[in-house]
């Protein structure tokens, strides 16, 4: 469709972004270089960077890219290796038009293999400090609890973050939920995510990624989730997607990665017509852009090409990201002012 230098200055949010998953083949081979980590033996995708992306265009399912997921993440190390991961992410994001960004990363997928989580948040904080200085992108952290490790897991890591004050100071802007929708049950949860509340911080969970529409109301009711990340499943209850317009709760898609992953065979299934008719508001995101081929631009493109909206159309979905963020009410009117 049309609209395609609109979409490219747009001034974008994104909402759905592992920072793990900004890890390129080609950043992961120079990374394994320099901290002499030797790259998996018994699998062959290992060989090359361009092995290892002809693997990524065959993922079968979530779980099928987690494996490749959590092993490529073993190059990172140090303080600056997760500065640097975290700042060629926010270059190629400036490209694509992102102003704002609030990025997921994994600390227990770290600390499970002998990383502190102190080195991990120091060289995210530094590499989004330096976004707001040299590149003038504002950036909330989002600090996951994995769904395939344990909630007693989840516990620590909730409580090794308030301990460190980092949402009291800033460091820190929500608590989010990631990993396989195929074990466990998210109101296995409910006690880390009522504590996240009761402490008045933020939260959001994946949720209807691969699972049911169950699972976004059993976030949005025993986990309090006050976002719900893909959500692609919603379209599937219509009374719960009532609900999420009426709350105003921002849904965030991923369309790229659904296709990846094989959520969906093509884009025409994106329930981004049916989200629009419903009112329900939505933002538009790229996940694991290093696995899934696109980063946010493109998938804004994909979605254009697909659904034609219209200029309209494109300006309230901009303006329900905004008022979706977790940034003051000071940068939102900034955003509001670079989008209008
Ligand atoms: N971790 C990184 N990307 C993810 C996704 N799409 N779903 C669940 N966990 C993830
Ligand atoms: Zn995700």
């Amino acid at each position: 469709g049309g609209l395609h230098s609109f979409l490219v200055t747009l001034p974008k949010c994104e909402h759905h972004l592992h920072i793990e998953g900004t890890l390129s083949p080609e950043a992961l081979f120079d990374l394994a270089k320099r901290n002499n980590i030797k790259l998996s033996q018994d699998d062959a995708a290992f060989a090359s960077p361009a092995t290892l992306l002809e693997r990524y265009a065959k993922f079968s399912s979530l779980d099928d890219f987690l494996h490749y997921y959590f092993k490529a993440m073993e190059v990172l190390l140090t303080e600056p290796d997760f500065e640097t991961l975290a700042m060629n992410y926010f270059e190629t994001a400036k490209k694509d038009g992102v102003v704002h960004a609030e990025v997921f990363f994994d600390p227990d997928a770290h600390t499970k293999r002998g990383i502190s989580y102190e080195t991990v948040v120091a060289g995210l904080r530094k590499g989004c400090e330096r976004a707001q200085k040299e590149l003038g992108i504002s950036s909330v952290l989002i600090v996951c609890v994995l769904r395939n490790h344990s909630v007693s897991d989840a516990k620590s890591v909730l409580e090794v973050a308030m301990k460190a004050g980092h949402f009291s100071n800033g460091t820190l802007g929500g608590l989010g939920m990631s990993g396989s929708e195929k074990v466990g049950k998210p109101e296995d949860w409910e006690e880390v995510f009522t504590t996240a509340k009761n402490a008045k911080i933020h939260r959001t969970a994946h949720a209807g990624e691969e699972g049911p529409p169950e699972y976004i109301s059993t976030a949005l009711g025993r986990l309090h989730t006050e976002r719900i990340d893909h959500g692609r499943t919603l379209a599937e209850d219509p009374e719960l997607m009532k609900e999420v317009a009426t709350k105003q709760i921002l849904v965030t898609l991923c369309p790229l990665s659904n296709i990846c992953l094989r959520g969906i065979k093509q884009m025409s299934e994106m329930p981004i017509r049916k989200f629009i008719d419903a009112k329900v508001h939505f933002s538009i995101n790229s996940d694991d852009p290093a696995y899934f081929g696109g980063y946010i631009l493109a998938n804004y493109c994909s979605v254009q090409e697909e659904f034609n909206l219209s200029l309209g159309e494109w300006e309230d979905i901009a303006e329900h990201a905004i008022q979706g963020s977790w940034c003051s009410a000071e940068r939102k009117r900034e955003l509001k002012n670079l989008v209008y």
